[in-house]
């Protein structure tokens, strides 16, 4: 699926429609708790020097009890919302990016709304895994072109350990928890997303998933015995086609832009694997200079790791008004998504 806007606003039944939807506010939240490669180390077969060689990951940041998708959503929704410097009754839509909800149902993005004093606002939740957040956003901003809503409260949140086994190696070591948001508002001026590419393979949905726990597999002691209610991946298989689907669904996201790689202030990938970052920021032409990394700091954070580098991006400097900045991501499903984003607002 692509999307290239076009320049200039137009009325439709009436209604002056926007024609783009600028990031007005922004936030993030992570729990305090740490747990470190040298806790990891004690805990299973590994060591911080496979950790960090094989991934670039330092330490991650992990839920305590009691800490929910809905407890982290709503902090990092109350901050872009005091960045925006909007009341919450401004907010007329909702979405929240997340494939670890607090509940199978309602939708987590209700409870969000709740806790933050939102009255009314239409509230659903959105399933791309760690594609989720550009998904989001190119949702968002398609309600906002379409005067379907006007200021939107957009948050990626996970708390993706709770899929996770603390005994399997594979995959404890990667992931952390941590959420996201941003406040969409409409512009007749280009920015926000100027691009996007949304993709998605359903024959691979076996590379990576939870099994128990949903319609298909209802979770059931013996289940839980086996430990079906955590994730499993291939993670190689998966490495090959992170680089090629956020490779090329960055090149086409650049060129749909009107731009050039050059025009790229700053790239924010997904941030699951630096090896990956690496290699797909070679596929593009990108000097690492221009992509900003950080999951030394907070490892994969699903829906939330570009959301959580935007901010940090902005707060060290290294994303200004006006600057494009191209976003791309990979996650289970299989899905995919790149966008170029002119950051900022008039
Ligand atoms: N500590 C020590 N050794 C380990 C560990 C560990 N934590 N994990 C695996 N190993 C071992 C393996 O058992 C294997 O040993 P063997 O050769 O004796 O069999 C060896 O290390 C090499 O394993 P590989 O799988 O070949 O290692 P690789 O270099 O491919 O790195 C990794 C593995 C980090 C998982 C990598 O493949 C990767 O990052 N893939 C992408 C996964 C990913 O990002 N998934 C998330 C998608 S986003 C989403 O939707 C949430």
């Amino acid at each position: 699926m692509r999307d290239a806007l076009h320049p200039s606003s137009f009325i439709l039944f009436g209604t002056i429609m926007a024609n783009y939807a600028a990031i007005t506010g922004w936030g993030m939240a992570v729990p305090e708790r740490v747990l470190t490669n040298a806790d990891l180390a004690r805990m299973i077969d590994t060591s911080d020097e496979w950790i960090t060689t094989r991934t670039g990951i330092r330490e991650r940041r992990v839920v305590s009890p009691g800490e929910r998708t809905s407890t982290l959503a709503t902090e990092a929704g109350r901050r872009a919302l005091a960045q925006a410097g909007l009341a919450p009754s401004a907010i007329d839509l909702i979405i929240l990016s997340t494939c670890t909800p607090d509940r199978p149902f309602p939708a987590t993005s209700c409870t969000v709304q709740a806790n933050l004093g939102i009255p009314n606002a239409a509230a659903f939740d959105l399933v791309a895994a760690c594609s989720g957040f550009i998904y989001g956003l190119s949702v968002a901003t398609s309600m906002i072109r379409s005067s379907a809503a006007r200021n939107i409260l957009f948050i990626a949140a996970d708390i993706f350990t709770h899929y996770i086994n603390w005994n399997d190696r594979n995959t404890c070591v990667l992931f952390g928890d941590g959420a996201g948001a941003v406040v969409l508002q409409p512009s007749d001026e280009p920015y926000g997303q100027l691009s996007c590419v949304l993709g998605a393979s359903g024959k691979d949905e076996d590379l990576m998933a939870v099994d128990a726990g949903g319609t298909r597999l209802p979770a059931t002691p013996e289940l839980l015995e086996q430990g079906r209610q955590y994730v499993y991946m291939q993670g190689r298989e998966i490495f090959k086609l992170a680089v090629r689907g956020m490779g090329d669904s960055s090149l086409q996201v650049i060129a749909e832009a009107g731009l050039t790689t050059a025009d790229i202030a700053l790239v924010v990938p997904h941030q699951a694997n630096l090896r990956i970052i690496e290699a797909t920021a070679k596929r593009v032409n990108m000097p690492m200079e221009r992509v900003f990394v950080n999951l030394d700091r907070y490892g994969n954070t699903s829906a939330a790791t570009i959301p959580i580098a935007l901010v940090e991006a902005v707060e060290q400097g290294r994303l200004k008004d006006g600057d494009c900045v191209l976003l791309t991501a990979f996650g289970g499903g299989l899905t995919w998504a790149s966008a170029v984003v002119r950051w900022g607002h008039p």
